[in-house]
C-alpha cells in the first residue's frame, strides 16, 4: 500500500517540475533543460500513478478514485498500453518533419480531448460516489463537453493543417446561432443531468431501465459537443489556424483538469490547468499579434461574416531575377534584412541562409532578420530554425522590432516566406488576411522573394507584393537558391 502523503509528495515534486519545464521553455537558451525538466516530472507522475493504481492509497480521506480498477486487472492491463502508446509516440516523433509538427500536435490535443470523453463516461457507467453525487455528475458532464469539443475541433485542425481538408472557413448560415444554440442546449442538459433524480441514473439502487434517462441526457450532450467542436474549428479559416492550434491546446488542458476531477487525481487536475491557462495566454499573444479579437475566435469565426477569399485580381506582370544578380546586389548594399517563412523550413535552407549572413557580414553588409510571429506553421518556428544554424540571436528581429526600418533598408530577401509578407492584408478589407499586421518588406530599396512558383501561401490568397516594380522574383527551391548566391558571391 502506498501511503497518501508519499503520493501527495510525488504530485507536488511532479507539478514543480512542469512549472519549472513552462519556465525554462520561454526562453532558446533553456528550452532543452526545460523539456528535460518536463520529462523527469511525467516519470515520476506516471510511476506513482501506476503504482498507487495497483497498490492502493492508504490515508487519501477518501479522494482517491484510482483504486477502482477490478483487482484482476494486473499491472500488465496497464503497462501493456503504455508501451504500445509510448511505441507509436516514439516511432511518429522520430519520423515527423519539422514542417509536419503542428498536424502532429493537433492529432495528440485530439487524443487528450478522446481521453476525457471515455474517462467521464467509465466514470459515469461505474455508478456515482456515495456522497455529493450531483458535483461528480456535474464536473463529468462538463469533462466530457470539454473533451469532445477538443476531440473533434483538433481533428478537423489536423486535417486542415496537413492540408487534407481546405483551408478556407466554412461558412454556414447563421453559424453564430448554431453555435450559440449548441451551447444553450449543453447548458440546459447540464442542469437536467444535475438534478435527474437518483434512481434514473446508472448504477442507482433498483434504477428505472438501467438509467436510461441518464445514459441519454449524456450522449445528447456528447453528440452535441462532438458536432460543436467540428463547427467551431471549419468555420475558422487557413490565417488564423495559428490562435486555433493553440487555442486547442488549452481546451486539451481544461479536459485533462476535468478528467482529473473526474478521477480524483490532484495532479491531473494541477497539469490540465497549467497545459490550459499556458494554451490560453498563448492564444492571446497570438490574437494580439495578428490583431484578432480573443473572443471571435474561441467563437469560431465569430463577427468573421463577410471576410471571403477575394477574387482573383490582374496584378500584372511580375519580374524575374537569378541567382549571380542577386549576389551582386547583395554585395554592393549596405543594409539586408532577411524576412524567412515556410518555404525556408520546408527547404531546410536555414543553414545556407547561415553561411549567407557569414559571407555577407564578412564583406561589413549589416544582415538582420525580420521574424513574423505566425511565421512558419509553429509558434517560434523561424527562430528554432535560425538558432539550430547558429544564427546570432542578437541580429534576429520580432516583428514589432523592426518594422519601422525597412525604408532605410537597401534589400529584403523574402525566404519562402508569403502571407506574413501580403500587403493586402493592409490595403484589402475583403482578403481573409486583412488587419493581420505583416512586414512592411515593400517599403525597402528592392524586394528580392524566393519561391518556386507563383503559388499563393496557407492563406490562399495572392499576393500584390509580387508585382511591385522593386520586387524581382527568384524562382526555385530556396536552400539551392541561396547555395547558388553564396557561390557567386
Ligand atoms: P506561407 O504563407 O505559408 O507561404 C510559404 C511560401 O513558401 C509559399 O508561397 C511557397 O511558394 C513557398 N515555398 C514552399 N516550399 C518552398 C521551397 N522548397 N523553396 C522555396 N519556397 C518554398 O508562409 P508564411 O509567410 O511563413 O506564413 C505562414 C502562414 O501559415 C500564415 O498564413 C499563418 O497564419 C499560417 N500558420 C501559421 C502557424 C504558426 S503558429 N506559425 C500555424 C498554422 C498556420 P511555392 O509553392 O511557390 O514555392
Amino acid at each position: 500500500m502506498l501511503s497518501y502523503s508519499l503520493q501527495a509528495g510525488a504530485f507536488i515534486i511532479a507539478g514543480l517540475l512542469f512549472i519549472l519545464a513552462l519556465a525554462g521553455l520561454s526562453k532558446h537558451e533553456t528550452s532543452k533543460r526545460g523539456n528535460v525538466l518536463g520529462c523527469v516530472g511525467m516519470a515520476v507522475a506516471l510511476v506513482v500513478t501506476v503504482l498507487a493504481t495497483q497498490l492502493g492509497v492508504a490515508g487519501s480521506g477518501g479522494t482517491e478514485r484510482s483504486g477502482g480498477l477490478p483487482a484482476s486487472w494486473g499491472l500488465a492491463a496497464i503497462l501493456a498500453p503504455m508501451l504500445i502508446g509510448a511505441g507509436i509516440g516514439v516511432f511518429r516523433a522520430l519520423r515527423v518533419e519539422m514542417t509536419g509538427m503542428p498536424e502532429l500536435i493537433a492529432l495528440f490535443h485530439s487524443f487528450v480531448g478522446l481521453a476525457a470523453v471515455l474517462v467521464g463516461w467509465v466514470s459515469y457507467l461505474e455508478g456515482a460516489p456515495a456522497v455529493n453525487a450531483g458535483l461528480h455528475y456535474g464536473e463529468l458532464f462538463v469533462g466530457v463537453f470539454i473533451g469532445a469539443v477538443t476531440f473533434t475541433g483538433s481533428i478537423i485542425a489536423y486535417l486542415k493543417l496537413s492540408a487534407k481538408m481546405k483551408s478556407a472557413p466554412l461558412a454556414l448560415p447563421h453559424h453564430n446561432v448554431l453555435n450559440l444554440a449548441a451551447i444553450v442546449a449543453f447548458v440546459g442538459l447540464t442542469v437536467w443531468f444535475v438534478i435527474l433524480p437518483a434512481d434514473q441514473h446508472v448504477g442507482a439502487p433498483g434504477a428505472a431501465g438501467g438509467g436510461v434517462v441518464g445514459i441519454m441526457l449524456l450522449s445528447a450532450m456528447t453528440v452535441v459537443a462532438l458536432a460543436l467542436g467540428l463547427h467551431l474549428v471549419a468555420a475558422i479559416g487557413g490565417g488564423d489556424m495559428p490562435v486555433v492550434v493553440s487555442m486547442l491546446n488549452s481546451y486539451s488542458g481544461w479536459a485533462a483538469a476535468a478528467a482529473g476531477f473526474t478521477l480524483g487525481n490532484d495532479l491531473l487536475i494541477i497539469t490540465g490547468a497549467l497545459v490550459g491557462s499556458s494554451g490560453a495566454y498563448l492564444s492571446y499573444i497570438m490574437c494580439r499579434a495578428m490583431n484578432r479579437s480573443f473572443i471571435s475566435v474561441i467563437a469560431g469565426g465569430f463577427g468573421s461574416d463577410g471576410l471571403v477569399v477575394g477574387e482573383a485580381k490582374d496584378y500584372g506582370e511580375h519580374r524575374e531575377t537569378n541567382a549571380a544578380d542577386v549576389a551582386d546586389l547583395l554585395a554592393n548594399s549596405s543594409s539586408v534584412v532577411i524576412a524567412p517563412g515556410y518555404g525556408m523550413a520546408v527547404a531546410q535552407a536555414q543553414g545556407a541562409v547561415a553561411e549567407l549572413t557569414a559571407k555577407l557580414r564578412a564583406k561589413g553588409v549589416d544582415v538582420r532578420f525580420a521574424i513574423h510571429p505566425v511565421a512558419g506553421r509553429l509558434p517560434g518556428h523561424m527562430n528554432v530554425l535560425l538558432a539550430e544554424a547558429k544564427v546570432p540571436y542578437d541580429i534576429v528581429f520580432e516583428m514589432d522590432e523592426i518594422n519601422d526600418d525597412f525604408p532605410d533598408v537597401d534589400v529584403v530577401l523574402v525566404i519562402g516566406a508569403n502571407d506574413t509578407v501580403n500587403p493586402a492584408a493592409l490595403d484589402d478589407p475583403s482578403s481573409p488576411i486583412a488587419g493581420m499586421p505583416v512586414l512592411h518588406v515593400w517599403e525597402a530599396g528592392q524586394v528580392i522573394v524566393f519561391k518556386r512558383s507563383m503559388a499563393t501561401g496557407y492563406a490562399g490568397v495572392q499576393n500584390p507584393l509580387f508585382f511591385n516594380d522593386n520586387t524581382a522574383m527568384l524562382f526555385g527551391d530556396a536552400k539551392t537558391r541561396v547555395q547558388d548566391i553564396n557561390q557567386n558571391l
